[in-house]
Order: C-alpha cells, then structure tokens, then sequence
C-alpha cells in the first residue's frame, strides 16, 4: 500500500514561483541604513585594511555617495567622522563645532540631496583623547557631564540639518535630556534612533580603526556598554528609552544578537533597527575573498535573517551592494 502524507513541505518548494508565494519575508532598498566614514580634505578617499572596499571619504564625495544612496533606493545614510587628532580633546569641545566634520558633511548633504536621511552619531569618541564615548574624569567615565556635552552634541547636529540622531554612547538618561533639549529648542521633528542594547563588544574592531579611536582608546567600555551574557537587561533599556522619547531603537552588533532583536519587536512593536557592524563585515569579507563562502550569497542571507528577527531596517556597510542586488 502506498504511504500517505498529508503534510509534505516539499509541495510548496517544487518551483521558484510556488517558492516565491510561501516566502515570508521581504528585503527592499528601503530597509537599508548605510553608515560611512568622513575625513577631511577634497577627493579624497583612504581605504580602510581591515575593512576592505569601505573608503572614508572627504565631504564633496560623501555627497556622491549620498546621490549613489539616492539612486539605489536606500533612505538613509549614517555618517562617522575620522577626526584629526589634533583636535581630541579632554573636553571633546570639537564634538559641539557647529562647523566639525560631521556638521559639515550633514549641510553638504541636504543642501544637494535633501530626499536622503542623514543620521549622525552621538557620542564623544571621536572628539576625546582618550577614546571613550563619554568624558572621562580621573579615570571614570562620568555620566551627568557627559549628558551635558551630549546634549550640546546632538543639537549642533539638529541645527546642521540631522534628520535622525543616533546616540551610541551609553550614557543614561541622554535620551531623555535629548528629547527636551530639542523640543525646548525647536527641532521637535528631529527623530531619535536609540542605540539603545548596545554590547561591549569584539566586534567594533575595525570602526575604531576606521574611525582613528583604536590607538586613542583606554581600557574597554564595559562600564558603560552591556555585558553580551544579558538579555533581560536589552529589555529594560529598551523600554526605558522609548519611555524617554527614542522614536526607533537599535540592537547592536546584529547577526550574534538576533535573539534580541526578536525580542525588542516582540515586546513593544516599535521600530527596531539592527547593526551589521564592522566585525561582521569584516568576517564574511575575509572569508569571501579567500573564496571559503560565496560573499554576495552570504550577504544577502545575512540580510534577510535580519528581517525574519523581526528587524524593520539594517545599519550594513553592505547597504550599496544589497541594494542594487535587490534591483538587480
Ligand atoms: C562609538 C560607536 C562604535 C560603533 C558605532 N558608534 C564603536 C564603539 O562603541 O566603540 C561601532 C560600529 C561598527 O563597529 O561598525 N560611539
């Protein structure tokens, strides 16, 4: 006698059509956030080694890029500044210049392409001698003050034109300080995306070259970015900084976090961002060019477990290339 199954999943993977219709995520450009690296000069472009095809660039080709971003589908850029290290500072003072690198590059930007988000980083490694995000004050990372230097940050950022602060430092009670800041002052519109579970994490290794912090950086942020063993605790950051005002939140590193990811949108449904960062590009990279994976295939599912976790858009240096794989 035959054997009947009534279930055989098999059916619904015969043809990519019958494949295409069971599918239930969907990647688009528009879930991408493409973070790139500014420096001083004019075209001017330095490779970053150990992130290889990521360049930091000077304003005017930032604002190519940023057309490229246009063109592509992708609605948002993140911009990092590679600060000259004759301006870190104790105080970080260059972090509030309403004319530093960053202020800089978010002008130039919505002045030529307005239609494309800017998001800046809030935090003060690359404006303080010594490499932390926060101030440090006989070898402690003070928290009050830092906020203060924070808030200063984050509206001479709103005032250059900012459409999304990204405040990655740490510190608490910033996003709160932030948000009245900005209403008191007449940026209300100004969104804020919360690196709100940000780990202490291995994998920021090549960022901090790329942005010049890893000779600069004392000791490890470990009091002030979470220890990778907790989980519970991403929960009560996150809820803590939607209570203070964060429009969206961010799970960061992404793909060894995506447990987190799935379970920040499951407890509050908000927007929640996910950051494949410069560790993890690195890696399929690097195992990409010595032909051990298939890059372009690795990267894409790397994407689309991004989607699945729950993630509505990714932080990736991979945006350019997802992007126009996506539109073939
Ligand atoms: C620092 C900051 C870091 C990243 C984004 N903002 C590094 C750090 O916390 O040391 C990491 C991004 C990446 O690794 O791609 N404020």
């Amino acid at each position: 006698m035959t054997q009947h199954i009534a279930t055989r999943f098999r059916r619904t993977k015969r043809t990519p059509a019958l494949r295409a219709l069971v599918q239930e995520r969907v990647l688009a450009p528009s879930d991408l956030i493409w973070p790139m690296f500014v420096t001083d000069g004019d075209a001017t472009r330095t490779p970053i080694p150990s992130m290889p095809g990521v360049e930091r660039l000077s304003v005017d080709l930032i604002v190519e890029q940023a057309r490229a971003a246009r063109d592509l589908g992708i609605p948002a850029i993140c911009l990092f500044p590679y600060t000259d290290p004759a301006l870190k500072t104790q105080g970080c003072e260059e972090a509030w210049s309403p004319d530093n690198l960053s202020n800089r590059a978010t002008r130039a930007i919505k002045d030529a392409v307005p239609e494309v988000a800017v998001m800046t980083d809030v935090a003060l490694d690359p404006y303080n001698i010594n490499g932390h995000d926060g101030i440090v004050r006989d070898g402690v990372i003070v928290n009050d003050e830092s906020v203060e230097a924070l808030v200063k940050m984050a509206l001479a950022q709103a005032e250059a034109g900012a459409d999304i602060l990204g405040p990655s430092d740490m510190m608490d009670g910033r996003i709160g300080a932030m948000r009245t800041a900005l209403e008191d002052e007449g940026y209300q519109d100004t969104t804020i995306l919360s690196y709100a579970a940000k780990y202490a994490s291995a994998f920021y290794g090549p960022f901090r070259d790329a942005v010049g912090a890893s000779g600069a950086l004392t000791g490890d942020k470990k009091t002030y970015q979470m220890n990778p063993a907790n989980a519970d605790e991403a929960l009560r950051l996150v809820a803590r900084d939607l209570d203070e005002g964060a429009d969206m939140v961010m799970v960061k590193p992404g793909q060894p976090y995506l447990d987190i990811c799935r379970a920040v949108k499951d407890a509050f449904g908000a927007p929640t961002f996910a950051y494949q960062v410069s560790g993890e590009y690195a890696m399929i990279m690097a195992a990409g060019q010595q032909g051990w994976v298939d890059e372009d295939a690795v990267m894409m599912e790397s994407m689309m477990a991004f989607k699945r976790a729950g993630c509505d858009g990714v932080l990736t240096y991979f945006a350019p290339r997802v992007a126009a794989l996506l539109n073939g």
